[in-house]
Formats: C-alpha cells, sequence, structure tokens
C-alpha cells in the first residue's frame, strides 16, 4: 500500500495530492478493474466525469472495494451542457444516482462557459452548503474565467484542474488561483504518454533509478500540484504511486521547468469548439 500525502483545501477539506483518472476508460469491468486495483494499491482519489460515462463502474468498484466511502476522495465533473442554476442541481443528483453515493468529495465546473458562468456557480455554492458535495471548484479556467467568476462569488473555487506536464506548466494560471486560495490539479499530466521519451526526463529518470512517468509524477508533487494520472493497467497504476521513495533535487526541477513549451494535448479553454 503506498498512500498519497494530502492537501487541506480551503474550507478545511482533506484531499490526496495524488488519485486516479478515469477518462477514457469503458464503464463496466476496465473502470472496475482500474478503480479496484487503484484502491488495493493505496488510490485513495479518482477523477471521473459525467462526459466520461462511467461514473456507475466508479460507484461500483469504491462500494465493492471494502475500504470505507468516507476514505475516499470522489471527484466527478458537471457537463457544458448541463450549466445554469437549476441544471447544474440536476445534473448533480443524476451524477449521484449513478455513482450510488449521496455525496461527492469535489464537484468540478468541467470547462467554462462564460454566459452561464454566475448562475452555475450560484449553484455550486448551493451544492456546498447543503454539503452534497463536500468541496467545488473549476476546471479548464484561465486567469481571466476566474476573474470573471470571482466578481460575482461568495465561494472561491477550491480547486481549478487544467492541463498541466512538462511541456505546458501553466505558470499564470498556477499564479491566479494561489491569489484567490484555489489548488492547482493536473489534467494529462502524463500528457497521455507523449513526454515520457524525453531525453531529459530519462536522464533525471535514470539518475534516480525509477521511471519517466515517475518523475513527471514527482515534480508535479513537488511543485505543489496534485496529480491524476490514468491507466487501466495494474502494473503502471502501481508505478505512478510508487513516488514517494525519491526526490527530485533543485537541478532536476529547473531541467524539468526548462520544458514548457506551451504544447498542449488537449483542447484549449479559450478556442474550442464544442
Ligand atoms: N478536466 C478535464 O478537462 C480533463 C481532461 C482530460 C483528462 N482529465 C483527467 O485527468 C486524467 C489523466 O489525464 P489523461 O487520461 O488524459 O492522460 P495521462 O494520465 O497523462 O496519460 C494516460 C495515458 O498514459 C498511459 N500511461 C499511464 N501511466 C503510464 C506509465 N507509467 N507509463 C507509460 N504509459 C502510461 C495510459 O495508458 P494505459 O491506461 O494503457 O496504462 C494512457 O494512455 C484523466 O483520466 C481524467 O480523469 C481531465
Amino acid at each position: 500500500m503506498i498512500y498519497s500525502p494530502t492537501t487541506m483545501l480551503h474550507g478545511s477539506v482533506e484531499m490526496p495530492m495524488h488519485g486516479l483518472g478515469v477518462f477514457q476508460t469503458a464503464d463496466g469491468e476496465e473502470v472496475r478493474n482500474a478503480v479496484k486495483w487503484a484502491i488495493e494499491d493505496g488510490y485513495r482519489l479518482v477523477d471521473t466525469a459525467t462526459i466520461y460515462r462511467n461514473e456507475t463502474g466508479v460507484g461500483r468498484a469504491i462500494a465493492d472495494s471494502g475500504v470505507h466511502r468516507e476514505e475516499i476522495f470522489v471527484t466527478t465533473k458537471l457537463w457544458n451542457s448541463d450549466q445554469g442554476y437549476e441544471a447544474t442541481l440536476r445534473a448533480l443528483e443524476a451524477s449521484l444516482e449513478r455513482l450510488g453515493m449521496d455525496y461527492v468529495d469535489l464537484y468540478l465546473v468541467h470547462w467554462p462557459v462564460d454566459e452561464m458562468t454566475a448562475d452555475t456557480w450560484r449553484a455550486m455554492e448551493h451544492i456546498r452548503s447543503q454539503g452534497v458535495a463536500r468541496a467545488i471548484g473549476v476546471s479548464n479556467f484561465g486567469p481571466h474565467h476566474l476573474d470573471k467568476l470571482m466578481a460575482g462569488a461568495n465561494v472561491a473555487p477550491s480547486v481549478n484542474q487544467v492541463e498541466l506536464h512538462p511541456n505546458l506548466q501553466q505558470r499564470d494560471i498556477r499564479r491566479a488561483n494561489e491569489a484567490v486560495g484555489c489548488h492547482t490539479q493536473a489534467w494529462s499530466p502524463l500528457k497521455q504518454g507523449q513526454v515520457l521519451t524525453d531525453t531529459t526526463i530519462r536522464d533525471i529518470a535514470g539518475d534516480h533509478g525509477v521511471t519517466p512517468a515517475q518523475v513527471v509524477i514527482r515534480w508535479q508533487l513537488q511543485m505543489g500540484v496534485s496529480t491524476i494520472p490514468k491507466s487501466v493497467n495494474p502494473d503502471r497504476i502501481h508505478e505512478n504511486a510508487d513516488v514517494f521513495g525519491f526526490s527530485l533535487s533543485t537541478d532536476d526541477m529547473t531541467a524539468m521547468e526548462a520544458l514548457d513549451d506551451g504544447d498542449r494535448i488537449g483542447p484549449d479553454p479559450d478556442n474550442r469548439d464544442f
């Protein structure tokens, strides 16, 4: 068992710094196995979303795990077409039904939809006040989206989950998040595997006797960014969690910082077609 350290989100909600992502993981056996193996390995955070269409399998695997619901941090996300006050409340209810749970630990607005932000966030604040989500947050919000949200907000987002890996280090977003007490979480932390052949990362991995994926995950954690690598393979699920027995030096961290070339694997929140 390898347990992740935690961070304290505002509102005194404790969140593991490391968890399992389940994007592009089929509902049914595939997601149930991934979550099962992860929990057996000590993972205590699972990141799903309505649009991943696997909340049912995630909920089922957690229920079958033998670990108490309260010990597992469950994140799900509000899809774009469900934004707006009433629709947001209904969407979370439907997610809870699929998950077979009566609360989630973190509910995220999946993408900014500017004209809906104020109404959606009002619903998110209501959800938090009712305890149906212990913490609320956003995803894919740039500094200007955050400014707009904060202009009408009573409660700042606890988390902003954004694409973040060695090629896209999101310094401006990290600064903007920090300014409002919002924690930064990395999605596609491995750039879906594309950074794992980078020679700098491979050299650092060689120096420490670890794998390139472990270097990237360790780098995110040492920056104070939580991370949710996805895998459906039991060996890689284990490998991705086994990152607490070594640390990167200042020189390693500096070398990693130099890999930022702004290249994305996912959609640009300011220029997307969905
Ligand atoms: N908020 C958002 O808009 C958003 C967008 C995208 C993703 N996310 C979240 O972030 C999570 C992670 O992002 P992601 O799934 O896009 O990509 P990722 O975690 O960066 O990479 C996953 C890919 O890398 C492979 N992989 C995993 N561990 C590996 C290892 N140790 N060595 C070699 N290959 C490895 C996986 O293959 P195998 O499965 O075969 O091991 C998979 O193809 C998602 O699952 C989701 O929960 C959020």
